[in-house]
């Protein structure tokens, strides 16, 4: 992908993680990615993570969560590289392996991993339904498919305000709605699937970022990414702000096993 593709440059990684956390270019941190997987136990476990971003969680996931090897996969250069590096830094190479690839087909083998992880990645992804049969395919027997997206709330045309929000991402959003979700994971033969609105805390701490945005931070943020930027992201989030309050947009954590 070339420079003038990328929706995750240098300029875009380092205001994202001002806002959410060094390797975290989603909000929430260490505490929200670690609840898309409460309950499941990774120790020794082999963990595919679909967007992985600048890396925070795929050293998360190795680290602290005890997975024995990460396979994190991105779309985009400056990201990999991020992520490679955070991975080295914590001494975690020889059990996180980040590789770049093209969007589509997974490039593994059916059965490779004992879970799928993804944290707000899946919005790039269109086509909900082929790659919840591939996510399917990769899984071994058992395994879990844990995740969080941003979704919307219909399958209708969006609401004239999550449309002015959508195009001001400028970020190829492809939103989905939970029954879709549900459909997607259901036909192609995952069990016990479920799904968790975060609507409810997401849009009380997108209100915080904002008041960051806007308050005595944004002088600092300025400095760091320039006046232009930051105003275009204090429109961004003041158009996120009435469909969150709405519930149009609704992140959700996302489960679904492949049976035994
Ligand atoms: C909002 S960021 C989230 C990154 C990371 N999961 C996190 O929470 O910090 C979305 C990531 O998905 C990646 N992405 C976009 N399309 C993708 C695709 N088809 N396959 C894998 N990753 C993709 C982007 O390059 C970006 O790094």
């Amino acid at each position: 992908m070339s420079d003038n593709e990328l929706h995750y440059d240098n300029q875009v990684i380092h205001f994202l993680e001002d806002m959410w956390g060094d390797g975290f270019l989603s909000p929430g941190g260490a505490e929200e990615a670690t609840l898309v997987v409460e309950g499941l136990d990774l120790r020794g476990k082999t963990v595919l993570d679909i967007g992985s971003g600048s890396g925070a969680i795929a050293v998360l996931l190795a680290g602290t969560l005890g997975a024995k090897k990460v396979i994190g996969i991105d779309v985009e250069e400056p990201v990999v590289n991020e992520a490679r590096q955070r991975a080295a830094a914590a001494g975690l190479s020889d059990r996180i392996d980040i590789q770049l690839v093209e969007p589509g087909p997974f490039p593994f083998p059916e059965n490779s991993f004992d879970i799928v992880y993804s944290k707000d990645s899946i919005i790039h992804i269109p086509d909900k339904e082929t790659l919840s049969r591939d996510v399917y395919r990769v899984l071994r027997p058992g395994g879990w498919f844990a995740a969080s997206d941003w979704l919307i709330s219909h399958d209708n045309t969006p609401s004239p305000e999550m449309q002015d929000y959508i195009t001001a991402e400028d970020l190829d959003f492809a939103m989905a709605s939970p029954g879709r979700y549900t459909r997607a994971l259901a036909d192609v033969g995952f069990s016990q699937i479920s799904l968790r609105n975060r609507n409810p805390w997401y849009r009380e701490v997108a209100a915080g970022e904002l008041n960051r945005l806007t308050g005595p931070e944004r002088s600092k943020l300025e400095q760091a990414h320039g006046e232009t930027f930051i105003a275009d992201q204090v429109s961004t989030w003041s158009k996120m702000m009435p469909v969150l309050k709405s519930g149009e947009h609704c992140p959700h954590h996302i489960r679904g096993q492949k049976p035994s």
